[in-house]
């Protein structure tokens, strides 16, 4: 036997962590946890328990309380309890707090691997090498971020308690994504974990008492979805941050409805993980395993859809399989394990079942040969071929070790291909050319892209979705609004309606015929339209006299202008100096017509000439605001511990539709349409209904300021009809609702189907004069998803 074939047919022995720490950990605890609340840990005396399991044995590790509503209440209030003087404690007594605990992780790192391998069946290698270590990072960078928060996020404040529900696959790191940011903001917390894995959540609130933080201000309430359920429901948190399935993020979404709690939502996935054809194929395997692999596929950005390039699929799948031959799965302490257990019985049979589903369907299934571990929840690596982009391979989040495979000719059908899914987490692009990978990053729909490397995290680098994979990030400077909110919210009034004027019986007979006849139109697709109804209202002056008709909108004509609006998408990719130019040019118009749109103003509301002409300078002041911005709200550079760098890219969602605030006919609109068309998207917007007429005005200014047709769509009539088609639809990414008749709930309940972005004003009346509250970053930060992309380089 010579070397080499000693080296191949070498096998690695066994190389078990030990785990007689943690076994002693959970011995001294009798195997037996309460809820950490306001400093304090409950006893289970009494209490319905649950049992935490080692998947890979099924072994009991410990009994766990469930809570119950006192015990969320008791959190609650805990939380509520401890909010001011840990806001008080101002950003750098925050930032102590935050880096001893990155500070006590490190310390604790190996205990804190060993419990989360016990807890979850990740690999030993995979808990310690990457969930810890991204840990302490979080702690670390946040306790940068209290440091700095005076000066980076002036005039923001906390949101005061907040509720985070985490999942089972990352149970710890998911903790730190969610708890270091709200404490570094000043808010105080209630956390959930996963009820499969609960036991480093309490360790880590042993870890809140070691760094002698305030009692209160974090909490720790064990359970399993009921638990949950009661959080979400509790009266009196200011936010929801949730990550898990698709399926409760949709029903929180609901359920926090017009509640006015602010809420994130981190869900499923369906990553597509593409290679070209001048891909470094070796690297690509690498790649494959590290996408699809790693942690047991139960990941949420898990590239789970392989989408190659025809003409070396065949090679890439030859070489895939053998590669799966040599990965190793079986006990997760041992260090030279590639692939650990599934968390549960219950994920083990949904995974089998969505295989299953899949091979009904055709699919064609390999593995590689071996036997399982006799104990605990395993299921080997998988590849399935034959897939088409319809079948339940291509389309279900597994959350399991299973790849699919489809194949694709052009870089056109990769995008479209990658993008023909619900979700819109992350994306990994494979290809030696630079310039054809830069060029399909910003086409994917995607809150991530990795480009020739795949599952790379950081807490300097925002994380989160597109579309389905939900909305908010978590990590760098856009996690940290999520946890803010301007200081001046809490200052506003609540909005009154304004009702529409009413005739008067002086004026009945006063307008002129001709302004009977005319019934102002729709603006849809760049050109006037007249409604599909055929239904017209008329619009009084404030003096009571008939001005003229505008159009009832209806279903049809928010369709139509949908349709326009998504038509319209070259938009999104013109240049943003293009973009000013427009924006610009559309100030320049109005402010010929000025002391038109005054008067108009004037005829509608009642105002003084000087409020009417106020609100008209305004408005071409705010014009210029947007045409500035245009090419000024840039991404940014960040470079993490890596060699490269990652590009954070502002992009448009698409289609947003805005319900304009009604008390300001003319600065309502523009100061909303505009930030939204600045920053690429196209909009749907539904007029003022009392004063609609400055609106329909503005067309022909819109018609002669170059703006391509379909960019900015109008219609008028009842706000909250025309806004609910507009929520219910599909191709509307986006709903910003800032009218009078309390549409915030239904916009919010609406946006849950497709998991769409929604900005209401939950019955507040901003003040649009204002320019802190009528412009500015958060009109720009809500009309756009920040993407990462990260490039590795070196050879
Ligand atoms: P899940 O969404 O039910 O659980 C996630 C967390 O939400 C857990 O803490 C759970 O107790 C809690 N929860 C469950 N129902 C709730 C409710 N009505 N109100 C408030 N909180 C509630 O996910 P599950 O059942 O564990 O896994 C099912 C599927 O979800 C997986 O197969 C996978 O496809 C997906 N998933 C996605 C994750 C992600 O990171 N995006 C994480 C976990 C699961
Ligand atoms: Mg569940």
């Amino acid at each position: 036997m010579d070397v080499t074939e000693m080296l191949d047919t070498m096998d690695y022995g066994p190389a078990p962590e030990s785990r007689a720490a943690v076994d002693a950990w959970l011995a001294g605890h009798r195997a037996r946890f309460g809820h950490y609340i306001g400093g304090a840990w409950t006893t289970t005396k009494g209490a319905e328990t649950f049992k935490s399991r080692n998947p890979a044995t099924g072994e009991t590790l410990a009994s766990l309380a469930r809570g119950g509503p006192a015990d969320i209440d008791a959190a609650v209030r805990a939380a509520r309890g401890a909010r001011i003087n840990w806001t008080k404690l101002g950003g750098h007594g925050r930032a102590r707090y935050l880096y001893a605990l990155a500070r006590l992780v490190q310390k604790h790192a190996r205990h804190l691997a060993v419990l989360e391998t016990l807890d979850n069946g990740k690999p030993i290698r995979e808990s310690r090498d990457i969930d810890i270590p991204l840990v302490a990072r979080h702690f670390y960078h946040h306790a940068g971020w209290a440091q700095l928060i005076d000066s980076e996020f002036g005039g923001m404040v906390p949101l005061g308690v907040v509720g985070q529900i985490v999942p089972w696959n990352f149970p710890l790191l998911i903790l730190a994504w969610k708890v270091a940011p709200a404490l570094a903001a000043g808010n105080t917390v209630v956390l959930k974990p996963a009820e499969q894995t609960s036991l480093t959540a309490l360790r880590f609130a042993e870890l809140c008492e070691e760094a002698g933080l305030p009692g209160g201000v974090v909490n720790i309430v064990t359970g399993d979805g009921r638990t949950g359920a009661e959080l979400v429901r509790h009266g009196r948190i200011d936010k929801i941050a949730f990550t898990g399935s698709t399926e409760v993020g949709r029903l929180i979404r609901e359920q926090t409805a017009g509640s006015g709690k602010k809420l994130s939502l981190e869900l499923g996935g369906k990553s597509p993980f593409i290679v070209f054809d001048d891909a470094d194929l070796d690297s690509v395997v690498e790649g494959v395993v590290d996408a699809i692999w790693f942690n047991q596929g139960e990941v949420c950005c898990a590239g789970s859809r392989l989408l190659v390039q025809e003409g070396v699929a065949e090679r890439l799948l030859d070489k895939l399989k053998a590669r799966m031959e040599s990965l190793r799965l079986g006990d997760p302490l041992d260090k030279c394990i590639d692939m650990g257990a599934i968390v549960d019985g219950a994920q083990l049979k949904n995974i089998k079942a969505l295989v299953e589903a899949s091979l009904g369907e055709g699919a064609t299934l390999w593995q590689a040969p071996g036997d399982l571990p006799a104990k605990g929840f395993y299921y080997p690596p998988t590849l399935l071929t034959d897939v088409t982009p319809s079948s339940t391979a291509a389309r279900e989040e597994i959350f399991g070790p299973v790849l699919c495979v489809m194949t694709f000719r052009t870089p056109d059908e990769a995008v479209a291909l990658a993008n023909n899914t619900a979700y819109g987490l992350a994306a990994s692009i494979w290809s030696e050319s630079i310039n054809l990978a830069l060029d399909v990053a910003p086409a994917l729909k995607a809150g991530v892209v990795w480009i020739n490397t795949t599952n790379q995290f950081d807490a300097a680098v925002g994380f989160g979705g597109y579309r389905e994979s939900g909305f908010g990030r978590e990590g760098g400077r856009e996690g940290m609004y999520e946890y803010l909110k301007p200081a001046y919210e809490s200052t506003l009034a609540a909005l009154k309606p304004i009702a529409a004027n009413k005739p008067s019986r002086a004026k009945k007979n006063s307008a002129a015929p001709a302004s009977l006849d005319r019934t102002a139109k729709m603006f849809i697709g760049g050109r006037q339209a007249r409604p599909d109804s055929g239904y017209s209202r008329p619009i009084f002056g404030a003096d009571g006299a008939l001005i003229c008709h505008v159009g009832e909108g209806n279903r049809k004509d928010i369709r139509n202008a949908v349709e326009a609006a998504v038509a319209a998408h070259a938009w999104g990719r013109a240049d943003a100096h293009n973009r000013a130019q427009i924006i610009y040019y559309i100030a320049e118009n109005l402010s010929a017509r000025g002391a038109e749109f005054a008067a108009r103003i004037r005829q509608m509301t009642g105002a003084s000439a000087t409020r009417a002409r106020d609100e008209v300078e305004a408005s071409i002041a705010r014009l210029f605001t947007y045409g500035a911005w245009a090419d000024k709200y840039d991404g940014a550079v960040h470079s993490p511990p890596l060699r490269g760098v990652v590009l954070a890219m502002n992009e448009p969602l698409g289609v947003i539709a805005i319900a304009c605030p009604p008390a300001w006919p003319l600065l309502g609109l523009i100061s909303t349409i505009a930030p939204a068309i600045a920053m690429g998207n196209r909009v749907v917007a539904v007029a003022s209904e009392p004063y609609p007429l400055s609106a329909t005005d503005f067309y022909q200014v819109l018609e002669t300021s170059d703006l391509p047709g379909g960019v900015v769509n109008i219609v008028t009539g009842n706000t909250e009809e025309l806004t609910e088609t507009l929520a219910r639809h599909d191709q509307v990414a986006g709903v910003w609702y800032f009218g009078a008749g309390g549409g915030s709930a239904m916009v919010e309940r609406l946006a849950a189907r497709t998991i769409k972005r929604s900005w209401v004003n939950n019955g507040d009346a901003r003040n649009f004069d204002d320019v802190e509250q009528g412009e500015g970053r958060e009109f720009l930060r809500h009309a756009t998803e920040v993407k990462n992309i990260w490039i590795p380089y070196g050879e």
